[in-house]
């Protein structure tokens, strides 16, 4: 059966998440008879439920004439206004709804998509087009660039550069290690940052736009956490903010973090009009649009004072959830130096030195504690030595889990 299909995804594995779902489903029983029963600090889903407005806003419309059919890969008019309203309110961007807002079943969904439209398939390594990623980055990047018969890039994103690489520098890496400029097809970054957390400044936004337009490569901005922020001062930026960046670039959001939707499954590209353009035309040949249902209901929430009050809320739970995660492991497990961010729910957190690998530090977590980390090799070659931890849970559980790591002797030393 194998040989049917095709090379790029013959060692394609099941996405890591889902495969740590797997395998926590199976151990259940076990850690529930030991009274550790799984407390999840991997996915990256909140889990509390959407706004209540959202809700009934759903509901509401279900009985609605016209609701049930297809809507239209682009989405429907109403949110796309929507949409561009927020971006206009929330960034000062400008957008036209109707040339430069596509909606997306999810931004995974559309950043997978958007690749196959950039990359020209080939099986033999040297003639792969290129896609440079964040590393440590989102564990999908590498994986959608393989399938779509191309290849990723790191852009090591290291403490010491305060996680905003210089581009030039990496450009020049890239020739020293003999690669070929030309194959260059695209650039992506994601700030606030998973699974670092990081974020951007405008002067490091303003030179990764300048770098673009000198290299000619498109930017591919992944702004799914980008109202996920601790710091009214460092509220995180679009990049269509920055000047000219719609001559090249392209922006992916998502619903799925800040209103806690991640089953929704809805989220939009906006930016560049050539670009969101020919995305529509294979859309259009791929899905049939979201529920209308759906987007009614996003569209209500986008620019409502209980959706703004709803984000405002859950940021103030996860910086809770954050301090409570950190004080416990600094003060009562001995984790000394890590980077505490200013945004997100993740934290990027080194693993014990005694441990060779960060799988076999979270595999020991998972069996002996109940405790479901993700292991940063996940995310990329520079994530070797660390493990992600998702701060979504309630806060008791937040406490439970210092409590269990002190009891099971996770101590970092
Ligand atoms: C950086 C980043 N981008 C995109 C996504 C996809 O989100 P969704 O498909 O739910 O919009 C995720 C989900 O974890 C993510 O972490």
């Amino acid at each position: 059966m194998r040989e049917f299909f095709n090379d790029y995804v013959q060692s394609l594995e099941t996405y890591i998440m889902f495969r740590i779902k797997e395998t926590v489903t199976k151990i259940t029983p076990e850690l529930i008879s030991k009274n550790r029963a799984p407390i999840a600090l991997s996915m990256g889903a909140p889990t509390a439920n959407p706004p209540q407005k959202a809700i009934d806003d759903l509901k509401s419309v279900l009985d609605e004439k016209g609701v049930h059919i297809y809507s239209t890969p682009k989405g429907e008019k109403y949110l796309r206004e929507a949409i561009a309203k927020r971006m206009k309110t929330r960034f000062n961007v400008e957008l036209n709804p109707d040339e430069e807002i596509f909606s997306l079943i999810g931004s995974k969904e559309g950043l997978a998509n958007f690749i196959r439209i950039l990359i020209n398939p080939s099986t033999i390594d040297s003639e792969k087009e290129i896609i440079w990623v964040p590393d440590p980055g989102y564990a999908s990047y590498k994986e959608m660039i393989k399938v779509s018969g191309g290849k990723a890039y790191s852009i090591p994103l290291l403490p010491e550069d305060k996680f905003m690489p210089n581009l030039d520098r990496v450009y020049e890496k890239f020739i020293n290690e003999g690669l070929n400029p030309k194959k260059i097809k695209a650039l992506m970054i994601n700030y606030p940052n998973n699974p670092l957390g990081a974020t951007a400044t405008k002067e490091y936004l303003q030179h990764v736009v300048e770098f673009c337009k000198k290299h000619h490569i498109l930017l591919i901005s992944d702004a799914a956490y980008v109202d996920m922020y601790f710091k009214p001062e460092l509220k995180p930026m679009s990049i269509l903010e920055i000047d000219g960046a719609k001559d090249i670039a392209v922006e992916f959001f998502s619903f799925s973090k800040p209103y806690a939707m991640t089953g929704w499954r809805l989220g939009w590209i906006c930016g560049n009009s050539e670009a969101v353009k020919i995305f529509g035309k294979l859309k259009s040949t791929l899905d049939s649009g979201l529920f209308k249902a759906l987007q009614k209901a996003c569209a209500e929430i986008l620019n409502s004072v209980e959706g703004d009050k709803y984000i405002e809320n859950a940021n103030k739970l996860f910086k809770e959830n954050q301090e409570i995660f950190v004080k416990g492991l600094r003060e009562e497990l001995g984790w000394g130096e890590f980077n505490v961010p200013d945004a997100t729910f993740y934290l990027w957190l080194p693993i014990p030195p005694r441990y060779k690998s960060a799988v076999e530090f979270t595999d020991d977590l998972m069996h002996k504690s109940g405790i479901i980390a993700v292991p940063g090799d996940a995310f990329g070659e520079y994530g070797k030595r660390y493990f992600r931890a998702s701060i979504v849970c309630p806060k008791e559980q937040i406490l439970e889990v210092i409590d269990r790591m002190k009891k099971d002797g996770f101590t970092f030393n």
